[in-house]
């Protein structure tokens, strides 16, 4: 068995939050990375006995459109997951029932969603921008 993160994360807070999750198991974790254009996501194939965590940010109340097609091609091959939504505190609206519904039709046994808030993009990539000036000053 194995733990096993499927994350779409472009500015972190999604990771962070899977990254807590996945931290109560005490296990090493394998993780698949859905922004990444350039890994062929249908070679994917987990065992039946392992357990997923997939996590994704709410764009406009939706799954973004990439890391549901990314995910479709993942065999989940009857894998348990929990299905985690992260979002800024707006509303998520569809996107957990989106998420577990690609999960299924990928293969996977969806056990529990959870939603749960982080900072909105924009406060992040001020956050990293002013981080890098610091850092800029202090080189
Ligand atoms: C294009 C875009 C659309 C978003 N739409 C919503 C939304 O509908 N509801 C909400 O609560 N947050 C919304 N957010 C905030 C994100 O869900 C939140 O910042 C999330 O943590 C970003 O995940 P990441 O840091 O893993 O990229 C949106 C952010 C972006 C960039």
């Amino acid at each position: 068995m194995s733990i096993i993160q499927i994350v779409f994360s472009p500015t972190g807070g999604t990771q962070k939050v899977a990254d807590i999750i996945t931290s109560e198991w005490n296990e090493p974790v394998r993780k698949i990375d859905l922004s990444d254009p350039d890994t062929d996501f249908s070679s994917i194939c987990l065992d039946k006995e392992d357990v997923a965590v997939i996590a994704v940010p709410s764009f406009g109340g939706r799954v973004p459109e990439p890391a549901v097609k990314r995910l479709e091609e993942i065999r989940g091959n009857e894998a348990l997951c929990t299905a985690v939504c992260v979002y800024g505190n707006r509303a998520y609206e569809d996107t957990l029932i989106e998420l577990s519904d690609a999960a299924r039709k990928s293969g996977f046994r969806v056990i529990a969603g959870i939603a749960a808030v982080a900072a909105v993009a924009a406060q992040a990539i001020k956050k990293a921008c002013s981080q890098r000036k610091e850092d800029e000053l202090f080189c």
